[in-house]
Order: C-alpha cells, then structure tokens, then sequence
C-alpha cells in the first residue's frame, strides 16, 4: 500500500486543519452544552467545497477521491465531531448515492444544490422497530401509478430538521422482502411531511437528530431512485461507504484526544517530574499512538480500495468496527490521563469520550459490522 499522500490530500488535510482550529474550536464547548446546531459552520464548509468532495464537478462538486474525504473528516472530528457528522451524511449517504445512480434530472435538482452546500441533505433508513435490521422496517411506499403514498416514522435522523432533501427508505412490496424496498427523494415541505421531536443526545449534540413523520406524502414517481425494488441494495451501498466517512470520525474524535492528553502529560507535575515521565503514563500514551496509527491504516486502507474501484464492503466494516473501538478506549484513557481535569468541560477531551460513543452504533452498530465481516471472511 502507499503510504504517501500527494500535494492536494496534504493541502485538503492542512485546509481541514485550518478550518477545525479557527472556525470549530472557538464555541465548541456552547454549541455541544447548548445543543446548538452550527449553521455558520456548514455555510464555512460550504464555501470550502467540503460538502460535496466526490460528486462529479458537472454537479458542483470537487471530483475527489474517497482518501481526501476520509482526510477531512478525521482532522475536523479531532476537534467538532458535530460539524464532521453532518458533513459526513450529507457526502456520504446523501451526495453519493443521487451522483451514483441518480438520473440527470435528480443530479440537476437536487444533487447539484447539496454538492454546493447550499442545501443539507439527510438519509432517512432507521425505524422505531427496524435499526439494524433494515429489512424490517414498516414505512409504506405504495405504489398509486404516477405517485408513491408514503406512511410512517423514521428515527434518529441526522440533520432531520436542518435538511432540505430527504432520501427515504420505504416498503412498496413487503411480500418481496428486500427486492420490494425503494428509496425516493422527499422534500421539505412536502404536504404530510413532519418534522417531530429532535433528540437531546449524549454525543454529537451541535448536530440536529430528528424523528419524522409521513402522513400521506405524495411522492412522484420521478423521485425515485433506480429501479423498482433497488432501495434495499441502494442502502447497503451507500452504508458501506458511510462506514468510511464515520470510521474516519472515529479516528479523528481519536487522534483528537490523544493530541489533548499528550500535551497535558507534557505540561502537568507530579511527584517531582511532569506526568509523562511516569512509565504509566508514558506506556498509557505509547498504545493508544499504536491503536490510532492501526485505526489509520484501516481508514485509509478501505478509502484506496473505494478510490480503485475495488470491494471495500468488508474493509469499511473492518475500519469503522476498529476505529469506533479504539475511539471510545482512547478517549476514556485520555479523559484518565487528564485526572479531575479531564472530568469537565473546560478540557475537551470528556466531550470527545462522549462523542466516541456514537461510532460504535450509527451507520450499522460494532455488531452490524461483525456480521458483514464474517461473512465476507467465512464466505
Ligand atoms: N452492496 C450491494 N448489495 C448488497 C450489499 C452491499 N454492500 N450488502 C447486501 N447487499 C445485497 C445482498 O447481495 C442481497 O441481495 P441478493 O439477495 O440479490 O443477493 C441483499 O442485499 C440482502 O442482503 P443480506 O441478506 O446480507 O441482508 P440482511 O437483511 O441479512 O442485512 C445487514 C444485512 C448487514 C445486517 C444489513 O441489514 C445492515 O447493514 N444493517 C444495518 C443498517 C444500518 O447501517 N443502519 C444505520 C442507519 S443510517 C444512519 O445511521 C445514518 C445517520 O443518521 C448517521
């Protein structure tokens, strides 16, 4: 594998960078006790073509590859996962699926708008009964000749309430299992359409999760992607790559908090000597280094695969299964090498612990992962 990353991943990286440190941190800490959703910073990463990174510039967007992307995501989660996850959405689950197999008329309407950020998008699969298993889910697509009648309820939404298109995962043929799901295009405000309660989250809590409501939507036929019956696989596919973005996430929320306890070792005294030249701190640092470069290598491993149009189910799920993992053990070291400090807000790092949290169960749980790991290992 190449380990070197060229001039314009170095540049996206250092622009990430840049824009974590100058633009997230300062609010960070309100906007994470205040639940308030960064609407400045998704203008900010708008304008820095970081919503839409891979769709096709005929569409208004950047045209680079998945590498990049992982790139960016892991240097703003080191500081805001909040902003990172509602970049992540609307790249990954949103942007990639309507640029893949969207037609023209879908990528005019409504690809080309949440390319440029101008619009968010949002990507509507978990149900009240039906997490991971998708195949479950109740919400009714029904097929009325020139229109669909979607009825029900989508849970834990990400960006339910800032999104302006909604890609929904409906049942138009239950009887056909997962060949009888779709997936159509919903607009806000669509009659029958409901934003209904927003979470009050342990993690992530600057971005915005939503339960929404169908009432007799009215969706044309037009607004549905691929083939009758496609919405199923139309969901693995865009999960698998998801996966990517919010292992990237993980690794990011990660390397973010070693950074924080590395520094505080350096500078905080005790028994004579700053803290990391205690062997137990030192040792402490020493693996969590090693679990983050291991969580990398996976990352960007299963961000080659994608950019060589190779398989990469199985390495996404082998990355987020991993890095969400090493995220939620190096952000709890990382809040104990920080002691009573650690234990408030002023030292970020509690906030990260809080935010690994999510990795492990969003875009399909460590369990979800496992199952699509060993099957792709025992097949
Ligand atoms: N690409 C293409 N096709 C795929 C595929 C993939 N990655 N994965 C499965 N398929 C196809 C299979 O080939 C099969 O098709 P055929 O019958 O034609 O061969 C079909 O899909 C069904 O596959 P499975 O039998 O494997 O399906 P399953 O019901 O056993 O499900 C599962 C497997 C992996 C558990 C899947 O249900 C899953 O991934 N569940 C988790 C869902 C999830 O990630 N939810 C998160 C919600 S989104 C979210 O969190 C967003 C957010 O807000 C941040």
């Amino acid at each position: 594998m190449n380990f070197d990353l060229t001039e314009e991943q170095l540049m996206i990286r250092q622009a990430a960078r840049d824009f974590a440190q100058n633009d997230c941190k300062p609010g960070v800490i309100e906007r994470d006790t205040n639940a308030t959703f960064p609407a400045d910073l998704v203008k900010k990463m708008a304008d820095l073509g970081f919503l839409g990174m891979m769709v096709d510039p005929e569409y208004g967007g950047g045209g680079m590859d998945a590498l990049s992307y992982a790139i960016a995501i892991e240097e703003i989660s080191k500081v805001d996962a909040s902003c990172s996850v509602i970049m992540s959405v609307n790249n990954s689950l949103v942007n990639y699926g309507l640029n893949e197999f969207g037609t023209p008329e879908q990528k005019r309407k409504y690809l080309e708008p949440l390319a440029k950020g101008e619009k968010i998008g949002a990507f509507c699969l978990s149900e009240p009964e039906a997490g991971s298993d998708a195949t479950s889910q109740r919400t009714t697509a029904v097929d009325k000749g020139d229109h669909y009648l979607l009825n029900g309820t989508k849970n834990w939404i990400t960006n339910g309430g800032s999104a302006s298109t909604y890609l929904v995962i409906a049942q138009t043929n239950p009887e056909l299992g997962h060949r009888g799901i779709n997936v159509l295009i919903v607009e806000k405000g669509m009659p029958g359409f409901e934003i209904a309660k927003k979470e009050d989250k342990l993690g992530i809590r600057a971005s915005d999760t939503h339960t929404l409501l169908f009432t007799d939507v009215k969706v044309p036929k037009e607004n549905r992607i691929g083939e009758d019956g496609f919405g199923f696989k139309f969901a693995m596919k865009t999960l698998a790559g998801g996966r990517i973005g919010i292992a990237a996430q993980a690794l990011g929320i990660a390397a973010g908090a070693y950074e924080l306890a590395a520094d505080y070792a350096k500078q905080r005294k005790a028994f004579g000597k700053e803290i990391i030249n205690h062997q137990a701190i030192a040792f402490k640092l020493a693996d969590m280094a090693t679990r983050i470069e291991a969580a990398r290598l996976l990352v960007y491993k299963a961000a080659r695969l994608k950019d060589a149009g190779k398989s990469y189910d199985q390495a996404s799920a082998m990355a987020k299964v991993f890095a969400s993992e090493t995220a939620m053990w190096v952000t709890t070291e990382a809040v104990q090498v920080h002691g009573g400090y650690g234990f408030v807000k002023e030292y970020h790092v509690e906030r990260l612990m809080r935010d690994a949290k999510i990795t492990q169960i969003y875009e399909g749980t460590s369990e979800v992962q496992r199952i699509v790991i060993s099957r792709g290992v025992l097949a």
